[in-house]
């Protein structure tokens, strides 16, 4: 059995990249929401609409987990889907705020879409292990366009990326969350103006929490061999793949689905 990965693109590849470094072995089913994209500026109606089809999809895959790759998601969906589904579901903010509450700092910034930031799952996650720890949040609209439409090095881009930044930074915060999995795809921009070590990317630990929870179920694939990986898009499958490929190299061509038919199992 398959293990499903989301996102709204191409973002939740930071995860998948260090889910199949730990786990190389295990199926992975990975589908981008391109044509809903970019989710930080949807309501919660719309994101709990998009989260429960993707999730009947992987339903219908018959998947034994699904990673929310995506933190937008996990903050405004999670609570409300978590019951419905026989199988796994692994949220990344509500997986990593422990350990983040545990980073021996006193301010912490978050920088994430409107929708992560509006809900403060980070900021009250992180209170509910550590109360004393500031956390300073910033949402950053503009950025997940820019990574999908793979204009980092526009200079208007960067303008955008060292404004928020720079809003940031004036709260002197000792660590800053990149808590929009699309944000890492930014760092070589971000260092352009703040120490690389500055910045948290929160996928390793994620990937490194499932690993461990698969363990302890007992649900760890035994095959020796290389895991599967296949790719389901909503909209515009080339452009997933070149935006993609600064960060991960799609070798076969993401299949298009609509998941708003009843047979979402055929391709386009
Ligand atoms: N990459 C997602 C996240 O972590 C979604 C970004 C978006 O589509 O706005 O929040």
């Amino acid at each position: 059995m398959s293990i499903g990965f989301f996102d709204s693109g191409v973002g939740g590849l930071t995860v998948l990249k260090q889910f199949r470094n730990l786990l190389p072995s295990e199926d992975c089913l990975y589908f981008g929401d391109t044509k809903n994209m970019p989710y930080g500026e949807k309501s919660e109606k719309e994101l709990i609409e998009f989260a429960d089809r993707i999730f009947k999809f992987f339903e219908q895959k018959q998947v034994k987990a699904v990673v929310m790759a995506c933190n937008t998601t996990s903050a405004v969906t999670y609570e409300k889907l978590k019951e419905k589904y026989n199988f796994k579901i692994y949220p990344i903010i509500q997986s990593v705020t422990k350990l983040l509450a545990s980073k021996p700092v006193k301010r912490i910034g978050i920088l994430a879409t409107h929708a992560t930031i509006n809900s403060h799952a980070y900021k009250n996650g992180i209170h509910s292990y550590n109360p004393e720890m500031e956390v300073v949040e910033i949402a950053c609209p503009g950025w997940v366009k820019i990574v999908e439409n793979g204009l980092e090095n526009n200079k208007q881009s960067l303008c955008e990326i060292k404004n928020k930044l720079g809003e940031m930074l004036s709260f002197n915060p000792e660590k800053i969350v990149l808590a929009c999995t699309h944000y890492p795809y930014l760092l070589p921009q971000l260092s352009m103006f703040a120490d690389r070590s500055l910045f948290i990317d929160p996928s390793k630990a994620f990937a490194e929490f499932i690993k461990e929870d698969l363990q302890k179920s007992g649900m760890l694939s035994d095959s020796k061999s290389e895991g599967l990986e296949e790719f389901f898009v909503s909209a515009s499958p080339e452009n997933f793949k070149s935006a993609a490929s600064i960060f991960y190299n799609i070798s076969t061509k993401p299949v298009l689905v609509d998941l708003n038919t009843p047979d979402m199992l055929q391709p386009l």
